[in-house]
């Protein structure tokens, strides 16, 4: 995989931490599980725990309950700290990292859902079922140089507001998907749709429910790779939500862009704009007619971040990351 990483964030400063847990497969920390680690925090933390994930690849399913907050979970490497598992068929039960709880920070380690993954050919439809790699509840959660790879639902992204900074998602159909308010900045967006038999895949299904709901998806400043046919996105609910600005798109970019999936005659009240876009795949002139050009005070309530998901300042109160 490629990884186009920028000016990283990548220090912790732990003044406001609490106490520090080291997973090691190695047998060098206090745990050898990820999942031990976490239950051994107790329940309804006010301060941060950080949990140390040494290199290694951790074959097990992970679930951050509730009553776990203000957990920060460092791997060493994206490449090199990898939580992985392959279980399928509920987008919210299958996944291989679950977040119930609220405050969270995860930095520089992977999450997998391998079922699929090798399959070089899936043009059988029933062959594809939902298996993410996360399945993200908690609101107040962010991911510094993440990543996320999987077939289908990578990341659902169901519920709460998450900042997602130079990280990796990988997948081929809705592999970012759901009813989060939520800001993608600097990633790398991998659709390896070319192992959908000639079928395009897409790379968002958000479910806006109504058009009071706060959600969305909002990409600054990404790539969008591909390897078959892709569309930016389709409407998991009738008020679905998405906008990509400053996004580099390759060629395999379907010329449409998007679809309304099950909202055909309700296109007016979907919310997909393009901002400021480039690369040959950012070329507007068949997209579907219904794409938004959004106010320039409504654009900016969506693309700037302490107006979107950022109002009462979480993200500064989170451990400062250098
Ligand atoms: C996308 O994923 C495919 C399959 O794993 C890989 O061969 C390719 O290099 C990846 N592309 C990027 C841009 O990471
Ligand atoms: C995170 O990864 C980057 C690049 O791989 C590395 O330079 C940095 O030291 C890591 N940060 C932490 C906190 O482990
Ligand atoms: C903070 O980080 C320092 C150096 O990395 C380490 O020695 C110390 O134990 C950490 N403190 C806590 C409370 O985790
Ligand atoms: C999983 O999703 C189903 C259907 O969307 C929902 O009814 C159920 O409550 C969810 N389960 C959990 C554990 O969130």
């Amino acid at each position: 995989m490629v990884l186009f990483l920028f000016s990283c964030t990548s220090k912790t400063d732990n003044s406001s931490i609490a106490k520090t847990i080291t997973v090691d497969k190695g047998g060098n920390g206090g745990f050898s599980s990820v999942q031990r680690a976490i239950d051994s925090v107790p329940s309804n933390k006010k301060e941060w725990t950080l949990i140390s994930v040494k290199s290694g690849i951790y074959n097990e399913k992970v679930v951050v309950p509730e009553d776990k907050p203000f957990i920060i979970l460092v791997g060493e490497s994206i490449k090199k700290t990898l939580i992985q598992w392959g279980d399928h068929g509920s987008s919210n039960l299958s996944a291989t990292f679950t977040l119930r709880a609220d405050n969270f920070v995860a930095m520089n380690l992977s999450f997998q859902n391998t079922y699929n993954l090798d399959t070089p050919d899936l043009d059988d439809r029933n062959t594809i079922l939902w298996a993410p790699a996360a399945t993200i509840y908690g609101d107040k959660a962010s991911f510094y140089l993440c990543g996320f790879v999987g077939v289908q639902d990578t990341l659902t992204d169901a519920l709460g507001r998450h900042f997602f900074v130079s990280c990796y998602i990988q997948g081929t159909i809705d592999f970012i998907w759901g009813k989060g308010q939520s800001v993608y900045k600097n990633c790398v967006f991998n659709a390896t749709t070319g192992m959908l038999g000639g079928r395009a895949g897409y790379i968002t299904a958000q479910g806006r429910a109504n058009s009071n709901d706060p959600s969305g998806f909002v990409f600054l400043s990404g790539f969008i790779y591909s390897t078959g046919p892709v569309y930016l996105g389709r409407a998991y609910n009738q008020y679905s939500r998405v906008v990509f600005k400053n996004t580099y798109m390759s060629i395999v970019v379907q010329p449409k862009g998007w679809s309304s999936w099950g909202f055909v005659g309700k296109e007016a009240d979907i919310v997909y704009s393009e901002v400021s876009c480039l690369g040959p795949g950012a070329k507007m002139s068949q997209r579907v007619k219904w794409e938004k050009k959004l106010l320039t005070e409504d654009l900016k309530k969506l693309t700037d971040l302490n107006k979107f998901i950022n109002e009462d300042g979480w993200i500064q109160g989170q451990p400062r990351l250098k």
